[in-house]
């Protein structure tokens, strides 16, 4: 079978490893990706915002299933495009992905089907936004309605933040993404992130993961992509897993089928586990940037069925398997980074620290010249182990890291923390 991943960051390096493991791959080909994906693929030019040549590319070289690793395509239709063009393709249509390029979208969503979530209002006009959040006072959510790169959020401590944030939005700032605004009550909880593979009708759980969205140790400085993730995580219950099922993933495939945009694809919950059990805080479309390379390394399963079966409806007699074993991702990123940062710095020692039992390493924003590795992007690399524990693959994953020769990068020291206190008690 011929396959064409499209995407570029360490999730796809982490797909690309896992596809071109599957016997019934015969030639995959990834568009741009990047110089750890170029192990696995073929590395394509393509400009995947040109859906047109990706059509023909797919054609000329008799694609059978095209994989989109990313939300911009996903929310730009291609999957609509591709299937009208006669390809499969894994990912939700340009409908379903408002699951993630609408706040407000999802929100009535949660409202109409009785999904738990914190309770809201939509505003279009900084007026109406600022004397709800006076009203309601601080903490409190700001979040723009579209796509925003990952800086559509600001968690307000104070009232005079969330009035900065209405002004920002509205301003302008976020372009389009900011014209309408949402403003969400402040959940508070452990946020963990739950993945599901869904065909628009079947859903099945993939696994829980937790991610460490910001930038430095102790969960301090700006948000950023994810600097590092791990699976299972503990908080995640049998019961807890149940409650995400029935109340949040269920109802929202329910309802998306009956509105007529059925979700195929993996569904990314964000989610609250507050005192009053799992409360959804967003949707993702797509896999998560880093949790996808810790559940790739933990699942035993061929994924190449799964995601045909996720595009043809036929999950609901569909099982996958999964290893017990823990794994954990620590993300190295470009000094810097989530702001300005230099790229071409060079990178030593990645052999050296793959050679560490258990460890994986997926490329992010990496580039191959003349033998070396260079940075070329903010998350440059993952370095990925797995253990028995989690307390073992976060020691694993750092063993490597300190063979690394990267005088430019930078990582967090505490990825796991979380599940390593409850380990290690
Ligand atoms: P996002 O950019 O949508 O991933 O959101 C960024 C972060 O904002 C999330 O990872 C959460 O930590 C936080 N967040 C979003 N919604 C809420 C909420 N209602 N209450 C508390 N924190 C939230
Ligand atoms: N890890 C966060 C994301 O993929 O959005």
């Amino acid at each position: 079978m011929h396959i064409l991943l499209i995407g570029s960051g360490g999730r796809e390096h982490a797909l690309a490893w896992k596809i071109a493991a599957s016997p019934l791959v015969t030639k995959l080909w990834c568009a741009p990706g990047n110089a750890g994906i170029a192990r696995e693929a073929e590395c394509v030019a393509l400009d995947v915002a040109n859906h047109a040549a990706v059509i023909a590319f797919c054609k000329a070289n008799h694609v059978e299933l095209v994989v989109v690793g990313p939300e911009t395509p996903l929310a730009a239709g291609i999957v609509d495009e591709l299937a009208a063009a006669g390809i499969k393709a894994f990912g939700p249509g340009r409908e379903a992905a408002r699951l993630e390029g609408s706040k407000g979208f999802t929100k009535d969503l949660c409202r109409e089907f009785d999904i738990p979530t914190g309770a809201y209002r939509r505003f279009n006009n900084a007026a109406g936004a600022l004397s709800y959040v006076r009203a309601q006072g601080a903490p409190i959510v700001v979040k723009a309605d579209g796509l925003a790169g990952g800086k559509g959020v600001v968690v307000a401590r104070t009232l005079a933040e969330a009035e900065a944030a209405i002004a920002m939005m509205f301003e302008g700032a976020l372009g389009a993404a900011g014209a309408e605004v949402v403003i969400e009550e402040f959940l508070s909880g452990r946020e963990i992130s739950f993945f599901a593979l869904c065909d628009g009708e079947t859903a099945i759980p993939l696994a829980s993961a937790q991610d460490h969205k910001r930038v430095f140790d102790h969960d301090q400085g700006p948000n950023t992509g994810g600097m590092g993730a791990y699976s299972p995580t503990p908080f995640v219950t049998p019961e807890i897993h149940e409650q995400i099922m029935s109340r949040i993933i269920g109802p929202t495939v329910a309802g998306m089928k009956q509105r007529g945009m059925p979700f195929r694809g993996v569904l990314y919950a964000g989610v609250m586990l507050t005192g009053q059990g799992p409360k959804l805080f967003e949707y993702n479309v797509r896999f998560g940037d880093p949790e996808c390379q810790v559940l790739m390394l933990r699942m035993m399963s061929d994924i190449v069925p799964a995601l045909l079966a996720a595009c043809d409806g036929e999950l609901k007699h569909f099982d996958l398997r999964w290893y017990a074993e823990a794994a954990l991702t620590v993300v190295m990123a470009a000094r810097g980074y989530p702001g300005d940062h230099a790229k071409g710095t060079r990178i030593d020692g990645l052999d050296a620290a793959a050679k560490i039992e258990g460890v994986e390493i997926f490329h992010a924003g990496t580039l191959a010249r003349d033998g070396a590795i260079l940075a070329n992007g903010g998350r440059v690399l993952n370095v990925c182990a797995t253990a028995k524990t989690v307390t073992e693959a976060q020691a694993r994953a750092y063993q490597a890291i300190d063979r690394i020769k990267w005088p430019d990068g930078f990582c967090r020291r505490d990825i796991g923390w979380q599940a390593v206190e409850a380990e290690t008690g």
